[in-house]
């Protein structure tokens, strides 16, 4: 894509849908496929790193792999202001999530321009946000921020590739076991399509974070017996299926029984996996929010109780094995009032709203980095993580705009 001037929202709006498109077609199936740590986010990266260097940003590659473009402010001596996301997705998703706010990012980092504000600005590209290729996301950001467990290199994929061996296969060499964002930068924006239909209902194509919730993710195993499907009478089995289907009626009870609580289980796995086997073993993962600390506490407990329950129900046993939790964390007042000037300076009403979904933004905010998140409205009904996931070019040209002033105004 060929460099020329995006100054009227209008151009810049259609760069910034041009370079999410590009940026779509990597590792296009129905959807885009550009797992972390994986080659589809490197050409990611590598791609967006040569949009930085052609609007004159300095490009480095931090310890976890992450891509920072810098736009030098006229006072160095200052904490610098970072925007950004993340450049990989799920399975078959959509062209906005993480996406978005790297290339909304450097478009307002571009518009703001170099030396003219004091405080440098930073855009920011972290490696691993999605959780489903490990098991565990955040990577980048809690790299960063010296969070990554002794044994994460350890983690496998479901192609038996380690979370090591991905990292150095991508010429990243061992995996960073201290942080480094010290000095911590000033504040940290993170721009990212809504994901969910509140601000569409509200009319609203701009949104600013509350707070994001706490989640916590398990590995749920039920242990049964194998037996032929013809043969073992109903009352003398031990169906670690039947064990593991009744286990997810019932976390979606649990989660539906506390406010703004979700739970899903997106994978599960029956062995052996054969039609005329009683399935001997099913293996889950459940994946639990909530808005707050005690929410999440009792859908925890409530939910690991419902595993034995279960298992038992089915003459099984369960294993239930926390593999990560995130505390909920509130946005920080003042930058998110910073982005809040931002939006309403545009001649719209910010609408204040919680997050559902995990970001870099959190992880940054429990270390104590004053974070704030600019979120853009979804249409298609909210749908993400899927290929329909989508916001239009209006939404699109505002959170430009705004993430530019709030910017200017930070960095100021
Ligand atoms: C990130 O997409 C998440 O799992 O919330
Ligand atoms: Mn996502
Ligand atoms: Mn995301």
């Amino acid at each position: 894509m060929s460099l020329r001037p995006a100054s009227t929202p209008q151009q810049r709006a259609d760069q910034v849908l041009e370079r999410l498109a590009e940026l779509f077609e990597i590792g296009r199936r129905a959807g885009t496929n550009r797992p972390g740590l994986g080659e589809g986010e490197q050409r990611a990266h590598d791609l967006v790193a040569s949009w930085m260097a052609e609007a004159g940003l300095s490009v480095e590659v931090d310890p976890a792999g992450n891509l920072i473009g810098r736009l030098p402010g006229s006072d160095p001596s200052l904490a610098e202001v970072w925007t950004g996301s993340h450049l990989d997705t799920p399975p078959d998703g959509g062209m906005f999530d993480g996406a978005l706010g790297v290339v909304a990012g450097l478009d307002a980092a571009a518009a703001v321009g170099a030396g003219s504000v004091r405080r440098t600005i930073a855009v920011v590209a972290f490696r691993l946000e999605e959780g489903c290729r490990f098991g565990r996301g955040v990577f980048g950001s809690r790299a960063m921020v010296g969070d990554i467990e002794p044994d994460e290199g350890d983690l496998l994929d479901a192609d038996g590739v380690s979370v090591a061996q991905a990292f150095a296969e991508l010429g990243l060499g061992r995996l960073p076991t201290r942080g480094w964002a010290d000095p911590k930068p000033a504040c940290f924006v993170e721009t990212h399509i809504e994901q969910g239909p509140a601000l569409a209902a509200a009319g609203a194509p701009l949104g600013v974070v509350t707070s994001i919730a706490g989640m916590a993710g398990f590995d749920v195993v039920f242990s049964g017996s194998r037996g032929h499907a013809g043969t073992v009478p109903m009352s003398l089995r031990s169906d670690a299926l039947g064990a593991a289907a009744r286990f997810v009626l019932a976390a979606h009870e649990v989660a539906g029984s506390i406010p703004g609580a979700v739970a899903t289980v997106g994978r599960l796995v029956a062995l052996p996996g054969a039609t005329n086997t009683i399935p001997g073993r099913a293996e889950l993962f459940a994946d639990l929010r909530a808005p707050d600390a005690a929410g999440l506490d009792a859908l925890v407990e409530r939910a690991t109780a419902a595993a034995a329950e279960a298992a038992a129900a089915a003459s099984c046993t369960a294993e239930v094995l926390l593999r990560w939790r995130y505390e909920p964390v509130a946005m920080d007042p003042a930058t998110a009032a910073a982005v809040r000037r931002a939006v309403a300076g545009l001649g719209l009403d910010p609408v204040d709203l919680p997050s559902g979904a995990g970001h870099d933004a959190a992880i940054m905010a429990t270390a104590g980095i004053p974070s704030a998140m600019l979120f853009v409205r979804s249409d298609a009904g909210g749908v993400s993580h899927a290929p329909e996931e989508s916001t239009g070019a209006d939404a699109i040209a505002l959170c430009a705009q705004a993430l530019e002033s709030a910017l200017r105004e930070l960095a100021a």
